[in-house]
């Protein structure tokens, strides 16, 4: 229902769906419709975790898929969802995204680093049962947003076994810290988990936790935008906008999509990241010679093996050379 002048008069009129549907700038650019997936219908999060609700989110690119879409509405749908892809394609950049998007604030937990339960679940800064903060798992338990946990299958299992219950929508959790208080997971606690399939090979990672992997429905396979040759023009245009010229945007993004393709032929140890190319476009928009500027950048970051950097330095010379 809106209000509208006629002749004078404040009327209301009823509008059909059509009507009301006009799109916002971003669910254009995203191809998302966010009035039908509306995560938080009628609630709004508490003042204490607005600040989480990210702001300001770079592009992000999405080739030939509709990432964006089918998250938000594994999430509508399901509460929870996988995403799968080898580090660098944007997974932990499109989670800032749909938050800010949807409006959900975030909490990202990095399975991968030392993280422990008490970590997640909260502490005693003090004496006294006042003085306990809600970690994040706790603030999000309550307060709803999305959980994202990243590396999920290097998750360590005290983590995993005090996260298994609150797995079900509408599951709970004894803080077993705090004299077994129960809390129950917000109607609006979302969560999504991340896996890297490319990094069996490395030390740390273990099958995905059979309670996890039953309770996942949706699963979305991501990928690098440009790989081998196929090469995405608006990640050339995002290298580009770091002070290169369009021909070595292209230049710079023909070496990471030969990379990206090696690493998953399990020939190189990483595939580069739009970022990591974009780190290397930032040195040559200052003046310094590409094959100078890859050797700081994505030459080391490649890998510390005097072997490997000269696969990588030999594909940067392949293109640069060639033109
Ligand atoms: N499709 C994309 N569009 C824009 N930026 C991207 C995209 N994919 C990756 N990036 C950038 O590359 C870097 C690594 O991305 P990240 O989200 O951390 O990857 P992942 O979590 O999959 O390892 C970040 O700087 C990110 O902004
Ligand atoms: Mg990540």
């Amino acid at each position: 229902m809106v209000h509208v002048r006629r002749n004078g008069a404040r009327i209301s009129v009823r509008l059909t769906r059509k009507q009301s549907a006009t799109k916002s700038p971003l669910e254009n650019l995203y191809n998302v419709d966010l009035k039908k997936y509306n995560l938080h219908r009628n609630y709004e999060f508490p003042q204490k975790v607005q600040s989480l609700i990210p702001m300001g989110t770079p592009p992000f690119i999405q080739g030939e898929h509709d990432y964006v879409t089918q998250i938000i509405r594994a999430l509508y749908h399901f509460k929870q969802c996988a995403l799968i892809g080898p580090s660098g394609t944007g997974k932990t950049h499109i989670a800032y995204l749909v938050c800010e998007l949807t409006g959900l604030p975030m909490y990202e937990i990095n399975c991968g680093l030392q993280t422990s339960s008490y970590d997640l679940i909260g502490r005693y800064i003090g004496l006294g049962k006042e003085n306990w903060i809600d970690g994040p798992l706790v603030s999000w338990l309550k307060n709803g947003g999305l959980m994202y946990l990243d590396e999920a299958n290097m998750m360590k299992q005290d983590v995993a076994t005090r996260l298994n219950p609150v797995l079900d929508t509408r599951g709970h959790m004894v803080i077993t810290e705090k004299d077994g208080e129960v809390v129950h997971r917000s109607k609006h606690g979302y969560l999504m988990i991340t896996l890297n399939p490319f990094s069996a090979e490395f030390a740390g990672t273990k099958p995905m936790n059979a309670a996890f992997r039953r309770r996942m429905t949706v699963w979305v396979n991501f990928d690098y935008a440009s790989v081998g040759d196929r090469i995405v023009p608006a990640e050339a245009k995002l290298i580009a906008k770091k002070g290169v010229d369009e021909d070595t945007a292209y230049q710079i993004l023909r070496v990471g999509a030969e990379m990206r393709r090696q690493y998953k032929a399990g020939d190189l140890p990483y595939g580069p990241s739009l970022g990591d190319l974009m780190h290397w476009a930032v040195l040559i928009g200052d003046g310094l010679d590409p094959v100078v500027a890859g050797e700081n950048t994505i030459v080391a970051l490649t890998s510390d093996s005097i072997e490997v950097q000269g696969d990588v330095r030999r594909i940067i010379e392949r293109v640069f050379k060639s033109d």
